[in-house]
């Protein structure tokens, strides 16, 4: 029996963290024993907000393929990819951008939200307004049946189905239309208690030593309304709660919260409990991170598969796509 195919992606924009490893990585993971899965690194996504940094997509895009192979991506699974390295993204992107209307692209809801972060520069340029016109061709290039994607990345996807239907519409069915693959990934917090991201500087990466992971559980912001050891505290807004969903059992899960909220432990014997699972677990990718980074020959070896079996793919459809637009 045919598998679904799932396509997915993320930007190589700096070290992983455990918010990525929870939020997203686990969930492929997960998805490799059922589905066919295109993994791909988003390097020309990258472009949209940090052209002028582009020093660290190289860079980051190795730690990047290392970390999911530690953190359980098979690449014998799941072809990996980088994007830039299979043109008939770019090819698609274009064609697609000839029958999306400005109108769905201005009501997207990033592309409305970040208007108010982002500076005039990045706001100003074509390739941010048009970016879920690539993220569009991204997906349905491999013909995929489902994107896993967050609540709030609906309205993103169902652009693309648009898109899709228009494309469909005009020139018959070439592609299906992409479901979305509602995943309930966890929420991590960092350090500080906000979620944890690499530009809030509270970040524990993925795979970061055992000692240093430590370090930064013990000074790790809990419930901020618990000042003293004596205070009962709520764990549903404590950091340290989340990560114990990630990696606790059950019965710790219990015990760290009926304590919490009866002041019957404290943050630090929680912390502790946390870290019997945590910095082991940490170690262990950390190894696995190593020892991928001693090969780096093995590693370019798989990268060249994973984006040769994409480039044939994705080649195919353009050949259906060609013909249907009588290109
Ligand atoms: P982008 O490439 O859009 O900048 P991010 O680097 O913010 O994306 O995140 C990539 C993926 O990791 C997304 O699926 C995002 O939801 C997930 N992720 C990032 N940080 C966290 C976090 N703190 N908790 C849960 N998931 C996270
Ligand atoms: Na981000």
């Amino acid at each position: 029996p045919l598998q679904p195919i799932v396509v997915s992606g993320m930007r190589p924009t700096g070290r992983l963290h455990l918010g990525h490893l929870h939020g997203a990585i686990a969930n492929w993971v997960k998805l490799q024993s059922n589905h066919r899965c295109f993994y791909f690194s988003a390097d020309w996504h990258a472009l949209t907000t940090s052209y002028d940094r582009t020093e660290v997509i190289r860079e980051s895009q190795r730690e990047m393929f290392v970390d999911w192979i530690a953190a359980g991506i098979d690449p014998e699974r799941a072809s990996l990819f980088i994007q830039s390295q299979v043109k008939e993204h770019a090819e698609l992107y274009l064609l697609l951008g000839m029958i999306t209307p400005l109108g769905w692209l201005e009501r997207c809801p990033t592309f409305k939200d970040q208007k108010e972060q982002l500076t005039d520069r990045d706001l100003n340029l074509y390739g941010f307004l048009g970016y879920p016109v690539l993220m569009t061709a991204d997906v349905v290039l491999y013909k995929a049946n489902a994107v896993p994607v967050g609540v709030d990345q609906i309205p993103h996807l169902e652009l693309s189905r648009e898109i899709v239907r228009r494309f469909n519409f005009h020139f018959g069915e070439v592609f299906p239309e992409p479901k979305p693959l509602l995943t309930e990934a966890a929420k991590v917090l960092g350090t500080d208690g906000r979620k944890m991201s690499k530009s809030y500087g509270n970040a524990i990466d993925l795979g970061e030593s055992a000692e240093s992971t430590t370090k930064k559980i013990m000074g790790m912001v809990t419930d901020p309304s618990r000042k003293r050891r004596q205070d009962p505290g709520n764990p549903d807004v404590c950091g340290i709660y989340d990560l114990h969903k990630v990696y606790s059992p059950p019965e710790v899960l219990e015990w760290s919260a009926t304590g919490c909220r009866s002041a019957g432990i404290g943050c630090v014997d929680c912390k502790k409990k946390l870290l019997e699972k945590l910095a082991p677990d940490q170690e262990r990718l950390r190894e696995r991170r190593e020892s991928l980074l001693a090969r780096p020959g093995d590693l370019d070896e798989l990268i060249r598969i994973g984006t040769g079996k994409a480039r044939a793919e994705a080649q195919r459809t353009m050949a259906e796509v060609r013909e249907a637009m009588k290109l």
